[in-house]
């Protein structure tokens, strides 16, 4: 099959297509025959040599994909049934599902119970830009965030991926949401999501406004990616009985917090990794997102916010763009036809 392999760390240029051996299926997996696959700033990390996959996961990067299911894994004693969790997939059906590597190319192996259905009314393109922010979004502010009605919850990077689709899926389920991007056509994109305000962090004071929007009371969520010297100030945009959930440090791994605010205002610090969890908790996620949000996404009331698409091959075109800041949302790379 063909491939993008990481010939060695650096820059977008280390990316090359070649051809590597297909993958089997092992027990509880099924063979997805690729049409898309999302890509995402940890691809980044990966080809740089920052985000190293987990032990046993192939080297091929990408975390995401949608196509056609074309083999099925042996249900056997030595792992889960494909079945165990949710339904069972047969060949033919089309996916998109969460993978923890191998999503740059033309087939890939992934556990059944990190698929799920392509949404109806959606192209497979659109679908492959789903699992990674959808996962990732629902178990950080909704289950550990616990975002509720007619809460407020503030968005770091409102318009990336993550962002865009925190934005879509927090107002779709009653909260009020505040963003902050980089430029104002970025914080244009994030209210025509939905957001109420959209703060450009290189012109203003994220704090100042979003007391000025929440009238002093502060947020009920933070969902930030950004870390270092924001977290005092994520902090201090908490309400009481606030949480701040914490998914990447691209400002710094390190914070000095006033702990004395944490106690005061009865605050609950959390974060987490998606890629090194079971395939058992992904589909614990997979399993609440299609009841939750899959509904959401058939009726047309979030959509993956998709801007570019990119052949397999341009791969190392992708990550520049993303890498420069260029894109709002999300960008796919398209791998069926074989062209591509
Ligand atoms: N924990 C997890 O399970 C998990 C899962 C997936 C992704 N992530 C992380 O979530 C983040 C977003 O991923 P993505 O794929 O959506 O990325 P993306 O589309 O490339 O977006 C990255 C965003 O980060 C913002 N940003 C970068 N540096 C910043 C800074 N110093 N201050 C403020 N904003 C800054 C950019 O905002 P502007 O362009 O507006 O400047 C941009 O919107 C990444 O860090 C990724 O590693 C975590």
């Amino acid at each position: 099959m063909r491939a993008i392999e990481i010939s060695k760390p650096g820059g977008p240029e280390v990316l090359r297509l070649v051809e590597r051996p297909a993958p089997a299926p092992g027990p509880g997996e099924v063979l997805i025959d690729v049409a898309a696959a999302g890509v995402n700033r940890p691809d980044l990390m990966q080809r740089q040599g920052n985000y190293a996959p987990p032990p046993g996961v192939t080297d091929i990067p990408g975390l995401e994909v949608a196509g056609t299911i074309s083999a099925l894994g042996p249900d056997d004693a030595a792992g889960p049934p494909q079945s165990a969790n949710r339904r069972v997939w047969k060949v033919g059906d089309e996916v998109c599902a969460l993978v923890a590597g191998g999503g740059y190319a033309e087939l890939v192996a992934a556990p059944g119970v990190q698929c799920l259905p392509a949404p109806a009314g959606l192209s497979l393109l659109h679908a492959a830009a789903i699992p990674e922010t959808f996962f990732t979004v629902w178990t950080n502010v909704f289950e550990r965030g616990r975002l509720a009605r007619g809460e407020w919850l503030l968005v770091h990077g409102g318009s990336s991926g993550i962002g865009t689709t925190a934005i879509q899926l927090a107002v779709a389920r009653g909260a009020l949401v505040i963003a902050t991007a980089g430029s104002a056509e970025k914080c244009r994109a994030c209210e025509a999501l939905g957001a109420t305000r959209a703060i450009n962090y290189r012109t203003a004071d994220f704090v100042a406004a979003v007391n000025e929007t929440t009238a002093q009371r502060g947020v009920d969520v933070v969902l930030d990616m950004v870390g270092g010297e924001y977290t005092a100030r994520n902090i201090e945009c908490l309400a009481r009985d606030g949480r701040l959930v914490q998914i990447a440090t691209m400002g710094g791994r390190m914070a000095t917090i006033p702990l004395w605010v944490v106690m005061s205002k009865r605050l609950t610090i959390t974060g987490s990794t998606l890629r090194p969890r079971t395939p058992a908790e992904k589909g614990a996620i997979a399993s609440a997102i299609e009841r939750e949000v899959w509904p959401l996404l058939t009726a047309g009331r979030v959509r993956p916010a998709v801007e570019r698409t990119w052949p397999l091959k341009d791969a190392a075109d992708a990550h520049r763009a993303l890498e420069q800041g260029e894109v709002i949302g999300k960008i796919v790379l398209a791998v069926q036809p074989a062209g591509n």
